[in-house]
């Protein structure tokens, strides 16, 4: 393992002013996003989806990182190049989600466990070989009536933390998502709670399998009330919640932070994210940004509609959004910004 190419690719995602950009729905989600909008749910589509995501001018400027599916890992742009070669020509570092996805876990109803640790070993090195830096792999905690159970926590910490390990025997930066869902209608304190449960465990199953902290990044939801909730806690709130969390339980070692948006509007996941960095300025050990997909693609998706005319349209709304984003992870975005994209 070398540490210093891991602690320095971290670094380098977590550089000022930029975030990462999570383009690795697996083949079903990435369907489903385009059945709702009409688009048809081939390999072809999703290839000329990704190339557009990837050949929007200036992206370089605000993503630090990109991380791509096994399908998009093997397949090339309009231009003939893979999409590992494309990211790195646009100055952006390829990433590989690498988790099998998550299953619904045996002896406990509602709650899921994430599959893909068989075989990883041989598949680290394989992407590791074809340019990807760093990795993902999401567990997903659920909230509703006793559950989220210490037993789902624990059995998707500790195959995180295995995951981990191998990572960084490949020489792959892995980043770490526990996501606590915001399907519910359960108030922001029930989601503060199993952050605080998933992250605390998380910690402890790193620290058991001898993961060095300088060259992980943690991929956290934000704590929000249920989205069916009543009560929908203001921006500060939200803000002060998230990194009161963080602060109690994630080691000041780590080199970033970067959040999931979860389903939130582009607009919130811009707003909360800039009041954290605006509120705690100074006061936090790790870099804070994001590694959002929808946060960032949806408009862009929504403007495409599979129509190569749209592509130019697409493309201005997602450089739009990278760059309200990059803004918010300094502390500077404000609601003015949403009226310059032009
Ligand atoms: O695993 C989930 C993605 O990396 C983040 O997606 O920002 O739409 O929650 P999201």
């Amino acid at each position: 393992m070398n540490v210093t190419q891991l602690i320095d690719t971290a670094n380098a995602l977590m550089i000022d002013g930029k975030g990462l950009l999570a383009m690795d729905e697996s083949n079903p989600t990435c369907n489903k996003r385009f059945a709702a909008l009409g688009i048809a749910q081939t390999a072809e589509n999703r290839r000329a989806y990704r190339n557009l995501i990837v050949t929007t001018p200036g992206l370089g400027d605000f993503i630090s990182g990109a991380i791509l599916f096994d399908e998009t890992m093997r397949q090339q742009t309009n231009a003939g190049i893979s999409f590992v070669e494309a990211l790195k020509k646009a100055g952006i570092i390829p990433g590989i989600k690498v988790d099998m996805g998550a299953k619904d876990m045996a002896g406990f109803p509602g709650e899921k466990v994430t599959e893909g640790l068989d075989g990883l070993r041989s598949r680290l090195a394989e992407y590791a070989a074809m340019g990807a830096k760093f990795a993902k792999w999401r567990a997903v905690i659920t909230i509703g009536e006793g559950i989220p159970t210490q037993a789902c926590i624990d059995g998707n910490m500790h195959a995180l933390a295995r995951y981990a390990a191998l990572c960084q025997e490949a020489g792959l930066v892995p980043i770490v998502e526990p996501e606590v869902l915001m399907d519910g209608s359960h108030m922001l304190e029930l989601c503060l709670a199993a952050t605080e449960k998933a992250q605390h465990a998380l910690f402890d199953q790193l620290y058991q399998m001898r993961v060095d902290l300088r060259g992980v990044i943690l991929k956290p939801n934000m704590v929000l009330p249920g989205k069916g909730c009543a009560h929908q806690d203001n921006v500060d709130r939200v803000a002060d919640a998230t990194v009161g969390c963080l602060l109690q339980h994630v080691p000041a070692i780590l080199p970033g932070v970067a959040f999931l948006s979860g389903g939130q509007s582009a607009e919130l996941a811009s707003q909360r994210l800039s009041a954290m960095n605006v509120r705690f300025k100074g006061r936090m050990p790790w870099a804070l940004t994001f590694s959002y997909s929808r946060a960032i693609q949806q408009p862009a998706l929504e403007l495409w509609k599979g129509q190569p005319a749209n592509i130019t349209l697409a493309q201005r709304a997602l450089h739009h959004r990278a760059a309200c984003n990059s803004a918010a992870r300094r502390g500077l975005y404000n609601a003015a910004m949403e009226k310059q994209l032009v």
